[in-house]
């Protein structure tokens, strides 16, 4: 952590969430709280909440939630220290000179190195392909159509074909070989000793937003296998949240943005002239690149191959980018493979028309299901039918449906009052979450079961827990004396913050929901405290009904607590002391004479 608590606290406390959040999306008043649609998914009714209360936002419909630092982390995809600078800024606060523990330092300094080998290696790469022994991939490059400037302008090099070449030159610059092992430039073999991760290959330098060097794909000069070696992930690479060349195309002046699959695609692409070009990191395409996509426009060209590889991954794509409001062309290649042969056969003006010609995602999603199905079939026609409202159906506007329904009718034959029929009786919207559902889940295997986690039936009375002591503290703290503790939070995450909230109202007899979630620095974190702590309650009209429920809470959390415990046991002495304590529990009773 570059800043202590209480500075990130003194500085969250200086900025008005609702005030922050406004200068992006415009909120509205409503009730206590303050909406909008959500700005992480694509939505058409408000679900995303502001609390000034809590100073914590939180979406229904897709689950963002956290502090003004968290908004900044995900929104301007800033680090957690810039986030605290930019409101630091905001409310014309001078931070302190960096106070970090030894361990933070490190961290930080780590993280640094790893960009500077990054760069460091890249120069190399760069240089060795201007050097004697660069040559063939010189030419190799040249051969495949690529001018000097294009070289230049995307750093391309190539890695010697000396085994142990980058590892030597990084040596003599005085990195460890821990780092280089680290930033995925070498390996280390017992027998022997270490090698370079690329070794013979043109290097393509893989930049961050800022041009800074993150990582490397390397390809074979001609047809050997595999094609790509890539970079491995690190803590400053992480292929799900950057794209190829973006530091490029985010400052293009064309509209929207064409996304390729391959690093020679954007290369091509950009000689050609249409350098608003960028591509996945030979990765399939996220939600998180979606986002970043989206902060500079709303018009994405899928410009996949057109091989059946290429159209699935276009037809994975497309809600995707659909589920954060762009909406998706798809140009065609045909009869060529991917765009960089296309630009070689047909040139940039051909090209720029195929654009214009891109076909919508809904019309190319109906195509491609057109091409299964057996058109004479009667049985096989229905089931094409039944895809085709599918398909129609994620159209949340009822005239954009109208009018595709009469473009698909008239191309396929098909009667269209039928079909406008059996779109609205499948309802809008159906397909459209569960596709996003699907995106969301497919994050990162960590992300994943965090939520899998959250989603435990059996940790919901903790998570209730929680958010009934964070809204009713006064009333439940005294109450829970000598019956509930942190400990009785067993799972992990849920335990941490029961431990900082108890912890706080220890300290300040009060709760700051704010302030709790400003001790987590990652997103995903913050995220799911803040999901947990800025809940709202549905209280029942009558106080009665609402001890039941938090009475109810309470003995559950308990009795889960001891049966936990229980399975763990190492003293057998302690199991008495528990089977007392067990059947105290359905006597105990919270009373609330507030809500
Ligand atoms: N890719 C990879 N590893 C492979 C093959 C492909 O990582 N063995 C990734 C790379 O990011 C590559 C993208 O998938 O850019 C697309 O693959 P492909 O079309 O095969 O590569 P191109 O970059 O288009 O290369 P070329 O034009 O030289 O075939
Ligand atoms: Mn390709």
């Amino acid at each position: 952590m570059l800043y202590s608590r209480e500075v990130i606290d003194e500085v969250l406390s200086r900025n008005d969430i609702v005030d922050v959040i406004n200068s992006y999306v415009s909120l509205q008043k409503h009730g206590a709280d303050y909406t909008a649609c959500c700005p992480f998914h694509n939505e058409k009714t408000p679900s995303f909440h502001v609390s000034r209360d809590k100073q914590l936002y939180h979406c229904f419909g897709c689950g963002a939630a956290g502090t003004a630092y968290t908004f900044l982390q995900e929104y301007e995809n800033y680090s957690f220290p810039e986030a605290v600078k930019y409101l630091a800024d905001r409310a014309g606060m001078q931070l302190p000179e960096r106070e970090m523990t030894a361990a933070e330092k490190r961290q930080a300094d780590y993280d640094q190195t790893l960009k500077e080998i990054n760069k460091t290696a890249a120069g190399y790469f760069y240089y060795q392909l201007r050097q004697e022994e660069g040559k063939p991939a010189m030419e190799y490059l040249k051969k495949r159509g690529l001018s000097d400037e294009t070289i230049h302008n995307f750093g391309l090099g190539y890695a010697n074909i000396t085994r142990d070449h980058l590892y030597q030159y990084l040596k003599s610059k005085g990195y460890e070989d821990s780092i280089m092992i680290d930033a995925g430039l070498v390996r280390f073999d017992e027998r022997y000793g270490p090698s370079d991760v690329f070794w013979n290959r043109v290097m393509f330098p893989i930049m961050d937003q800022q041009g800074k060097v993150i990582g490397f794909g390397g390809r074979v000069m001609g047809d050997g296998t595999p094609k790509y070696v890539n970079s491995k992930e690190t803590r400053i690479y992480e292929k799900r949240r950057h794209l190829y060349a973006f530091q490029l195309a985010r400052r293009s002046k064309r509209e929207g943005f064409i996304l390729c699959e391959g690093y020679m695609d954007v290369i091509s692409m950009h000689q050609a002239g249409f350098d608003n070009a960028t591509a996945s990191l030979g990765t399939a395409f996220t939600i998180q690149q979606a986002m970043l996509l989206k902060r500079f426009a709303t018009k994405v060209y899928l410009a996949y191959d057109s091989d059946s590889a290429g159209v699935s991954a276009a037809l994975k794509a497309i809600p995707i980018l659909r589920e954060v409001g762009i909406s998706a062309r798809v140009i065609s290649m045909r009869p060529y493979k991917d765009p960089d042969e296309f630009i070689k056969a047909e040139g940039a003006e051909a090209f720029e028309q195929r654009i214009k010609e891109a076909e919508s995602s809904i019309m190319f999603e109906v195509r491609v299901a057109s091409e299964k199905y057996d058109q004479q079939d009667p049985e096989s026609r229905t089931e094409f039918q039944k895809e085709i409202v599918r398909i129609v159906s994620v159209l949340p506007s009822p005239m954009e449906r109208e009018n595709y329904i009469e473009s698909i009718a008239a191309k396929y034959y098909i009667d269209k009052e039928h079909l406008t029929e059996e779109v609205n009786r499948y309802g809008a919207y159906r397909m459209e979450r569960e596709s996003y559902e699907q995106a969301v889940r497919s994050e990162t295997p960590q992300e994943a079961r965090r939520r899998e986690q959250a989603a435990e039936r059996k940790y919901q009375p903790q998570r209730l827990l929680l958010t009934w002591l964070v809204n009713v503290p006064k009333e439940l703290f005294p109450q829970l004396q000598g019956k509930i503790s942190p400990e009785d939070f067993r799972e992990p995450f849920l335990h941490d913050l029961a431990v900082k909230l108890f912890q706080q109202y220890e300290a300040e007899g009060t709760v700051n929901a704010a302030n709790l979630i400003n001790y987590y620095e990652n997103v995903e974190e913050q995220k799911q405290a803040a999901a947990i702590l800025q809940s709202s309650l549905q209280f029942e009209p009558l106080p009665e009904d609402n001890e039941k429920t938090v009475t109810e809470i309470v003995r559950k959390v308990k009795q889960e607590s001891i049966k936990e415990q229980m399975d763990h046991l190492s003293d057998m002495s302690q199991l008495q002391a528990f089977m007392q304590l067990r059947k105290q529990i359905p006597t105990w009773k919270i009373t609330l004479d507030s809500c």
